[in-house]
């Protein structure tokens, strides 16, 4: 080994060191994936590296250490996230896609294959793109549309859209406003909106409360103010017994399919996420 050049080992046990005696969550974690991302290996291989990193890579490593430090989290700082068979690129207009949205994809994919796995799809508050381009990417055949409020994070979408080789129709619009080339087409609606309650936005993580944008979070003062206008604003939109695939915050699932039976859409049920918490509800419109 050269000598003042640190091995990847020293640099990673360096990292986690200073990483546990600031109080940084998932220390290990953190310095372990931002290494091995930078250095294109697999976690595992970190310990096994027997060429010594370059000068370069140890600033850069150093850099995002010090941006870790500062509750910046591990896919902002390396500009993307893994989500499903997807690599997302994501900036500050966008949500970090969570592993917990993995499973909405999956009870969106059910009532796609329900329908013979070609139908119309509308994904509200699309953020990176994660529902509407796996979907696209998952169930080729279907014809899937996106909105958001935000022009930063369409833009993301749509890159990550044709990073993925997927043909996704990405619209700026207020939820599901002017959208009249839809009208009565939608088979699947599916969202992930913001549903924190605002007043427990100052009370999140660091990583979430000054790094996500709050757009993306705030769901007014009881968190349900978004499932109340998708039920009332995009019935127009959806087509008899369109399914209706919705994520939401621990605890919200039975108000949220309440706040559904008031405006007309039967119950089909909840699923599960990987920690066991309700995490998506499904409806059904018009069925009655
Ligand atoms: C919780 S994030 C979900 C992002 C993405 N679907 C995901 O699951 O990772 C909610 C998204 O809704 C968008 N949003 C907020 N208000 C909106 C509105 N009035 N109309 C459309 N999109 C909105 C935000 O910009 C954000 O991208």
């Amino acid at each position: 080994m050269q000598i003042g050049v640190p091995s990847a080992r020293r640099l990673v046990q360096d990292a986690v060191e200073e990483l546990q005696s600031a109080g940084i969550p998932e220390a290990k974690a953190s310095a372990e994936v931002l290494l091995a991302e930078l250095l294109g290996v697999r976690r595992s291989e970190l310990a096994l590296l027997k060429e010594p990193v370059t000068g370069k890579q140890a600033e850069l490593y150093e850099d995002w250490i010090s941006r870790r430090k500062k509750r910046e989290t591990v896919q902002r700082i390396l500009g993307y996230a893994y989500f499903r068979n997807l690599r997302l690129e994501l900036d500050e207009h966008t949500l970090i896609p969570r592993t917990d949205t993995e499973s909405v994809v999956a009870a969106a994919l059910e009532a796609v294959d329900r329908r013979g796995g070609s139908c119309r799809v509308l994904d509200l508050g699309t953020g990176t793109g994660a529902i509407a381009v796996s979907i696209a990417q998952e169930r080729p055949s279907c014809d899937v549309h996106a909105t958001d409020s935000s022009e930063g994070a369409l833009k993301i979408a749509r890159r990550n859209a044709e990073r993925s080789g997927v043909e996704i129709r990405f619209h700026r619009a207020d939820l599901a406003s002017d959208l009249d080339g839809l009208l009565g087409s939608v088979e699947v609606l599916v969202s992930n909106p913001p549903y924190v309650r605002r007043a427990d936005i100052p009370k999140l993580a660091p990583e979430v409360r000054d790094w996500d944008p709050h757009v993306a979070l705030d769901g007014g003062p009881d968190g349900l103010d978004f499932y109340r206008r998708i039920f009332a604003e995009s019935s127009p939109l959806l087509a008899e017994r369109a399914d209706v695939v919705l994520e939401v915050g621990d605890d919200q699932a039975k108000a949220v399919l309440e706040l559904g039976r008031c405006a007309g859409y039967d119950i089909l049920g909840t699923h599960r996420d990987l920690t066991g918490a309700r995490r998506t509800v499904r409806l059904r419109w018009g069925s009655g």
